[in-house]
């Protein structure tokens, strides 16, 4: 069985990448517009998700970098309503994509014996479920 190549891997490091960065985009439009005393908790919540997003960012140019390839600039449009439950939901949506992206990643990156890499990225994997957690929290889940 044929396995995946470093270069197919670092294919998929810079799409989680582009969606890192639209995950900051996202956040920090959303903790702007999100209205209503009730709903303060999360909005400082997603101003730290958004900081986090950035570190999780950092982390994957320089892995993609060590690599050997060119980390990406692109950013996917993010999502956004008026309705604050429906950007909760947006936001939520995005983690469990994320999730299920970097279980799949961390496969791979063992699959070519790249721990180090592997490492890197358990330590978002384990961030990206707390951001799951706030929000399912917030969404009285
Ligand atoms: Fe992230
Ligand atoms: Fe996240």
């Amino acid at each position: 069985m044929a396995g995946i190549t470093k270069d197919q891997l670092l294919e998929l490091l810079n799409k989680d990448l582009a969606l890192e960065y639209t995950a900051i985009v996202q956040y920090t439009q959303h903790q702007g517009v999100l209205k209503g005393a009730m709903y303060q908790n999360i909005q400082k919540e997603l101003i730290i998700h958004a900081q986090e997003e950035l570190q999780h960012a950092t982390i994957i140019v320089a892995q993609i970098d060590y690599l050997g390839g060119v980390p990406t600039v692109d950013v996917p449009p993010a999502k956004i309503s008026e309705d604050n439950v429906i950007m909760l939901q947006q936001d939520l949506a995005g983690e469990n994509d994320a999730i299920a992206r970097y279980i799949a990643r961390i496969k791979q990156a063992e699959e070519l014996n790249l721990y180090h890499l592997a490492h890197q990225l358990r330590n978002i994997l384990v961030m990206e479920q707390e951001h799951a957690m706030d929000l399912e929290q917030a969404l009285g889940r």
